[in-house]
């Protein structure tokens, strides 16, 4: 079935290859499009079978810098594809490897196989010891990227999902820069198109922050502890919860703003000025910070290529009162170019 997109796609082109216009989207990547024309569709995926050439999973201890305590691994428990849906469902390491396991086992994941290599050594990511004070991460789960498949600056994003529901859930479907090109984390960048914590009951001032809740978020800064994510962060409330139906998450990335929209409402955008995201995020005020961006559009550190990633992690953070709900999560995922700019009038059009 995916084959059969692929076909549909190159026949599209066929037929519209006089008008092919011209599109602001580069792509690079094993399965990026060779042509990219204004408003064609560029990657897609139904998930009718699980292609691991276009995702490569994640297989590392590393809990994202947060100490989350998953591991994520390279299994079908954890990611599969069924009629046209990709899951993401955690397990406890305790059910395959038993309970004494988690306070004094050592764990090695480095594979010798090219595809079970660690994916992350930092913060203890490819080796640890459990001990009864500092359990080894008791949670199997999956974190999967298109890093060497699929590439992209610009365009237009759209993921269907259903969020999971359950305590310690806390799912995610970021783009993150692929090269770096101004410095690590988040000096380069990361577009966050929703993240949701699975808690049925959590509230903060009296407002529901659990499945109630999605958000968006822009991280970006100089270094780690001056990231300014706080003026480029938005949140929806859904009293059903976002777990209940599948909802479209929208991005549409350009080179004048960001827009983010779910089931095609906008939720919120950034339209930096010629001060750029550096003047966005207050940073100018500081005249001794050097401005890694100082050299690039007023989008960067958003104008350089960016990956798809889809995780489901946890955080230790977050009410534990109930137990681990099996979750099912569903995707579909559909990226298509942005199209030709027309500085003079000001519109964006899909042609
Ligand atoms: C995959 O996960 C299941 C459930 O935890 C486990 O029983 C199985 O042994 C795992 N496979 C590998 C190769 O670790």
């Amino acid at each position: 079935m995916v084959r059969l997109v692929l076909l549909l796609c190159a026949l599209a082109l066929a037929a519209a290859e006089e008008r092919c216009l011209p599109s602001v989207t580069t792509v690079s990547g094993s399965h990026a499009p060779v042509t990219v024309c204004s408003g064609a569709l560029i990657f897609a995926d139904d998930f009718d079978v699980f292609d691991l050439e276009r995702w490569q999973h994640e297989n590392t201890l590393a809990g994202g810098g947060n100490w989350e305590f998953q591991w994520y691994s390279n299994n079908r428990t954890n990611s599969f594809t069924h009629s046209g849906l990709l899951f993401l469902r955690p397990s406890l390491t305790s059910d395959q490897y038993g309970q004494g396991f988690l306070t004094s086992a050592r764990l090695n994941i480095e594979g010798g196989a090219p595809a079970d290599r660690c994916t992350n050594p930092q913060w203890w990511g490819c080796e640890r010891t459990g001990t009864p004070t500092n359990i080894l991460n008791p949670i199997k789960s999956a974190r999967i990227r298109t890093v060497d498949s699929f590439r992209f600056r610009y365009g237009r994003v759209e993921v269907r999902a259903k969020m999971p529901a359950g305590d310690w859930l806390w799912p995610a479907i970021w783009l993150m820069p692929s090269h770096n090109v101004y410095g690590t984390w988040p000096a380069s960048g990361e577009i966050d198109l929703v993240e949701s914590r699975g808690n049925r009951n959590m509230f903060s001032n009296g407002v529901h922050i659990g499945v109630q809740e999605a958000g968006s978020t822009l991280h970006y800064g100089p270094y780690p502890e001056l990231n300014g994510w706080e003026r480029a962060h938005w949140v929806r409330r859904n009293t059903n919860g976002y777990h209940s139906q599948f909802h479209r998450y929208q991005l549409e990335w350009t080179p004048d703003f960001i827009r983010f929209s779910i089931d095609d409402v906008e939720l919120g955008r950034v339209t930096p000025g010629a001060g750029g995201f550096w003047q966005h995020g207050g940073f100018n005020s500081n005249p001794n910070i050097l401005n890694p961006w100082r050299f690039g559009s007023k989008m960067a550190p958003f104008d350089e290529k960016e990956v798809e990633q889809r995780e489901l992690k946890y955080r230790d953070f977050l009410n534990s009162k109930s137990t681990l709900v099996i979750i099912q999560k569903h995707y579909q995922a559909l990226i298509t170019t942005q199209p030709h700019y027309n500085k003079h009038d000001n519109v964006y059009r899909m042609e």
